[in-house]
C-alpha cells in the first residue's frame, strides 16, 4: 500500500482530485495517510475531514527557523508513515532538511510548463499574470519531483493548455486547473503507484506497463 502525506495552504483542489481519483479505482494500491495544512483553516482540510482522512496543521509561524519547521513536518510525515509526499497548493519552500528526509519522494504540482514560469515569486495567480503579459499562446502545467532547488527537479508529466484572447489570470487559473493540473496529478501518482517512474538524473523515464 503507497500512503501519501498531501500538503496543503489552501483551496485543496488538486487534493480533491487526488481523493476523486482513488475513490475511482484509478490509482492502485494507494492511499492519504494525512493531509498537512501550513495554515489553520484552510479549505484543503475540510476536504480531508470529510472523507475522515487525518488531518494536521503544521504552521510555519511557530517556528522559529526553517529547519525546525522542516523538522516538524518531517515528524509529522513519518508519524503516518508516508511513503510519498504531495505537494498540492503547498505555500510555504521545504528547506534541505526536508528534501534529504524524502530524496525522490517528494513531488509538486507547477501551474505553468517549467522551466518557463516558474522559481522565486512564480505561485498561484501570479504566475497567470505573467503568462498574460508575456503574451504566449500556449501555457499548461507541470508536475515534478522536488529538489533543494525551487521548480527545478526532474519532471514527470506535462499538459498543455490554450491561451485564449480574452483570458482573465482567474479564467486561465481555472482552465489550467481543470484541463490540467486535475488530470496530470493523480496520473503521476499512478505511474509511481505502479513502479513506472525512472529517475535518470534530471530525466524520468516512463517505463511500459
Ligand atoms: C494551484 O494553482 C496549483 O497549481 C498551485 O496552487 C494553486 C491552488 O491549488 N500549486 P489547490 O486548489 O490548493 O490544490
Amino acid at each position: 500500500m503507497l500512503r501519501l502525506g498531501v500538503l496543503v495552504s489552501g483551496g485543496g483542489t488538486n487534493l480533491q482530485a487526488i481523493m476523486d481519483a482513488i475513490e475511482r479505482g484509478d490509482i492502485p494500491d494507494t492511499k492519504i495517510s494525512v493531509v498537512v495544512s501550513s495554515k489553520e483553516g484552510a479549505k484543503a482540510l475540510t476536504r480531508a475531514k470529510k472523507v475522515k482522512i487525518p488531518t494536521e496543521v503544521v504552521n510555519k509561524e511557530h517556528y522559529g527557523d526553517v529547519d525546525a519547521f522542516d523538522a516538524a513536518l518531517v515528524r509529522t510525515l513519518q508519524t503516518y508513515s508516508v511513503d510519498l509526499v504531495i505537494m498540492a497548493g503547498f505555500m510555504s519552500i521545504l528547506g534541505p532538511l526536508f528534501v534529504r528526509n524524502f530524496e525522490g519522494r517528494i513531488m509538486n504540482i507547477h501551474p505553468a510548463l517549467i522551466p518557463s514560469f516558474c522559481g522565486e515569486g512564480f505561485y498561484g495567480i501570479k504566475v497567470h499574470k505573467k503568462v498574460l503579459k508575456s503574451g504566449v499562446k500556449v501555457t499548461g502545467a507541470t508536475v515534478h519531483f522536488v529538489t533543494e532547488e525551487v521548480d527545478a527537479g526532474p519532471i514527470i508529466l506535462q499538459k498543455p493548455v490554450m491561451v485564449q484572447p480574452f483570458d482573465t489570470p482567474e479564467m486561465l487559473q481555472q482552465r489550467v486547473m481543470e484541463h490540467a493540473e486535475w488530470q496530470i496529478y493523480p496520473q503521476a501518482i499512478k505511474l509511481y503507484a505502479e513502479g513506472r517512474l525512472q529517475v535518470e538524473g534530471n530525466i524520468v523515464k516512463i517505463k511500459q506497463q
